[in-house]
Parts: C-alpha cells; sequence; structure tokens
C-alpha cells in the first residue's frame, strides 16, 4: 500500500497549478445520464473518485471516454442497465447522485444504499424524500433504493438540512419533471452552482443557484454541451495553508479566491499575507502563526473539508484556538494521528481545544478519511524529522498527485509503495 515519507522544514516556493473541482465534477459526471447527445468536459482531475464515477458511468451502459488531458466525453444514448451496485457505492457514497438522472430520464434506479462513513452516518433521506414529493415511488429493499417514476412531477420541497449532494440529485432530477420545481433550504456550495452553470448549458431552466431557493423548470429534453469544471478551492485551500504553515510565497494559478473567503479570511488572521486576481492567489508567509478559532457550516461558511488542514495549522500556531465541526459527527479522527505527533488538542464533543506548540515531531501517521490525510500531510511538512503517512488512498480520491504538487515548490515529500 502506497504511503508518503516527509522530512519536514522546508520552506515551499514557485507555482502550482490547481486541479478542477472533485465535488463539481462527480454530479456533473452523473449529468451527463441526463443528455441525449454526447457531454464533453475539461478541466476534470485525474483522481480515483472520478475514476469510481466512470467505473459506475460505463457499468449503466454510457459510452465513455478520456483522453490523456482528461478531457471526458459521455454518450447516454445507451443506457440499459440502471444499477449502481453495492461494490461501487460503497467505495464513493457520491454514487447516490446517479439516482436523481437516472429516474428523471429512464423512470427507474436501483441504487445501493451507502454503508457507514468515516466521518459521520451520512444519511440520504432527504434525497429520497424530495424525489418521492416529484411523485418517484420508492422502497428499500435487500439494501437497495428501488425506485421508479412515469415522469417525476414538479414540486415545492424543503430540506430541513443543507444537504450538498441532495440538492444536486433533486436539482438533476427537476431539470426533466413536469413542471416547476422549487428547493428551499437548498446548498449554496460553489460546486452546486457549477452544476446548474452546466445543466444550463445542456438547455435546462434553473434558477436562483447559489442562494437558498432554486427553481427548476422542467423541460422535455436535455442535449450534451462542451462545459470546464471549475477549480477545485478545496484543494486551493489546502495548498494556501500548507504554505501558511511551511513558510515562503507560492502562486496558485487556476484558482478562484471567490469561493473561498471564509478560509482566506482565517489564513490572513492567522498571519499569512494573501493577494488575488481573477484566476491565481498568491500567498506569503513566514511559518510564525496565530491560533485561528473556527466553526465550521455550510456555504458561505467556513468548509468542512478543510477543517482538518486548519486543526494541523493550529497544532503549530501561537496561542489555543477552538475549532468546532456542526456539519459531520465525527469529523475528529485526524486528533489522534496529530497527538502521534506531538500536537496538544482535546476534544469535547463538537469542538476540539487546540493548544499551539513550537513544532511538532515526525512519526508514522495513518490517514482515515480524504481531509483528514490531508491535515496530516501538511502537519508532516513542518514537523522535525520524518513523517510517514500511510494508507494514502484517502488522498488520492480527492488531490490529483499532491507529492508531485509539492515537491516542485520545494517540500521533500515523497511517494512509496
Ligand atoms: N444529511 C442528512 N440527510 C440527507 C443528506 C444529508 O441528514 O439526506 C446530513 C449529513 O449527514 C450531514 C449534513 O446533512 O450531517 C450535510 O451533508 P451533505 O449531504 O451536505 O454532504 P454530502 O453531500 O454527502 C458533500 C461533499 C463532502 C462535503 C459535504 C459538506 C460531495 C461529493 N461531497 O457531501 O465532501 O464534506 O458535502 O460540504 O460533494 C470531501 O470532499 O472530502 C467530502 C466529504
Amino acid at each position: 500500500m502506497d504511503k508518503l515519507i516527509i522530512q519536514g522544514g522546508a520552506q515551499l516556493n514557485g507555482e502550482i497549478r490547481i486541479s478542477g473541482a472533485k465535488n463539481a465534477a462527480l454530479p456533473i459526471l452523473c449529468a451527463g445520464l441526463l443528455a441525449e447527445t454526447p457531454l464533453r468536459l475539461s478541466n476534470v482531475p485525474h483522481l480515483r473518485d472520478v475514476n469510481t464515477t466512470l467505473l459506475l458511468l460505463a457499468h449503466l451502459g454510457m459510452q465513455v471516454s478520456v483522453d490523456e488531458s482528461m478531457n471526458v466525453a459521455l454518450d447516454a444514448s445507451n443506457i440499459h442497465n440502471p444499477v449502481a451496485p453495492y461494490e461501487m457505492v460503497k467505495t464513493m457514497r457520491a454514487s447516490i447522485l446517479v439516482l436523481g438522472p437516472l429516474l428523471a430520464r429512464f423512470g427507474k434506479a436501483r441504487v445501493s444504499l451507502p454503508g457507514g462513513c468515516a466521518i459521520g452516518s451520512r444519511p440520504v433521506n432527504l434525497h429520497i424524500k424530495g424525489l418521492q414529493a416529484m411523485g418517484a415511488e420508492i422502497h428499500i429493499e435487500h439494501g437497495y433504493i428501488e425506485a421508479k417514476a412515469n415522469r417525476l412531477k414538479g414540486a415545492r420541497i424543503f430540506m430541513d438540512m443543507v444537504t450538498v449532494t441532495g440538492t444536486e440529485n433533486l436539482m438533476m432530477a427537476a431539470t426533466l419533471a413536469e413542471g416547476t420545481t422549487v428547493l428551499e433550504n437548498a446548498a449554496r456550495e460553489p460546486e452546486v452552482v457549477d452544476l446548474a452553470e452546466c445543466l444550463i448549458k445542456m438547455g435546462a431552466r434553473i434558477e436562483g443557484a447559489g442562494t437558498d431557493v432554486i427553481t427548476i423548470h422542467g423541460v422535455e429534453h436535455l442535449h450534451g454541451c462542451d462545459y470546464a469544471v471549475v477549480s477545485d478551492r478545496i484543494e486551493t485551500g489546502t495548498y494556501l495553508v500548507a504554505v501558511a504553515m511551511a513558510g515562503g510565497k507560492v502562486r496558485l494559478k487556476n484558482a478562484r479566491a471567490d469561493l473561498l473567503e471564509a478560509v482566506i479570511d482565517k489564513l490572513r488572521e492567522a498571519g499569512a499575507k494573501v493577494e488575488y486576481d481573477d484566476n491565481s492567489i498568491t500567498i506569503e508567509s513566514d511559518g510564525k502563526l496565530k491560533a485561528v478559532s473556527l466553526r465550521t457550516a455550510p456555504h458561505p461558511a467556513f468548509p468542512t473539508d478543510m477543517q482538518a488542514q486548519f486543526m494541523a495549522l493550529n497544532t503549530v500556531a501561537d496561542g489555543v484556538a477552538q475549532v468546532t465541526e456542526t456539519i459531520f459527527e465525527n469529523r475528529f479522527m485526524h486528533v489522534q494521528e496529530l497527538r502521534r505527533l506531538g500536537a496538544d488538542i482535546e476534544v469535547d464533543g463538537h469542538t476540539a481545544l487546540v493548544k499551539g506548540r513550537p513544532g511538532l515531531d515526525g512519526a508514522i501517521v495513518m490517514a482515515t478519511d480524504l481531509r483528514a490525510s490531508a491535515g496530516l500531510v501538511l502537519a508532516g511538512l513542518v514537523a522535525r524529522g520524518e513523517t510517514v503517512v500511510e494508507r494514502i488512498y484517502h488522498i488520492d480520491r480527492g488531490y490529483e498527485r499532491i507529492e508531485e504538487k509539492l515537491a516542485a515548490v520545494g517540500a521533500r515529500i515523497k511517494r512509496v509503495g
């Protein structure tokens, strides 16, 4: 099993190109199911979760072609098997994103219920309830969501929690429904907006994406188009924290500061200098940081997907930080591992109290989920001596060639098999 070996203490200087966003690419790939002519996507990141999605789509009967630059073409004219099997869904919960499109376009779907997850229980009840409100008949049988519908009907749907993939699933389903659907308390994440923009280019009629009320007027058909996936704000944020902690000056290209305001605010509060233009962000830091407290919440507040990285930052900052996780009930798995590097962290319910220390000491640690792993890599960049991060298949789900991108700006990091 691959691991990363990091010698801490190197400053980071140079440029990193940010990839397309995983969490935008996954729903947009699934949106390919809705189109009657081929959908052509660019800026698709080369990640394990993208490969899993492409395998799932191929399993459904999608014709998938991918060139060496990860331009993806999807042709849904021969979908013959609307089934997302357990073996695929269990490796990636985002597989649930085929449910809405399959049901809307083909009138039936059989999708395995996702099982447990390292960061929380993560139910999909709101996806199911919303589709039922649109007239779908859904029941759970042998661990599978069995769904059918003639044509879905527009409905007013209130979601009592903000759910990103739930909003995406229902928005995709509503594009081909009869009449108008209104999604209330919708997620405002940039990935929802990116999906909406792609759907609009495919012929959908959607208003309000990016606000908490999204209105979708159903149409009879959607067609393919050319679409470039938005850049990854979480990958961007992760490298920003890396430079803040390690010190140095790095320019992130293909990066969108407007999607990362809460994170940039916190980095400045910690003492890093951050400047940006439309398409790049430059960060400069001497590595001496102040502790920053934060509370995760749906966009535009501080993203849960950046919590572990800021936890790592706080372990070596000056002062005490309170880090509160409000989205997932079990997203502190990195705390035990950070403690192995010498971090001083106490957890009380949903809040972690992080007392900054002058330094960390390298050790062997284990990745437990995607963002937790990123936090461990960041800690390794500043820890004294050698840090080994094991089980990095988690990192490969969401970071494209993380060791190459970090090594290119001066980090001493390598992957070993
Ligand atoms: N929830 C319900 N019922 C539902 C759906 C969600 O109770 O039907 C709860 C969840 O249990 C959770 C909260 O609502 O407590 C928010 O979950 P959400 O549905 O928004 O999460 P998600 O859509 O499954 C996406 C990202 C995650 C990211 C979260 C929150 C994708 C593919 N995944 O997950 O990304 O953490 O939104 O922003 O978009 C990651 O990239 O590392 C990652 C985990």
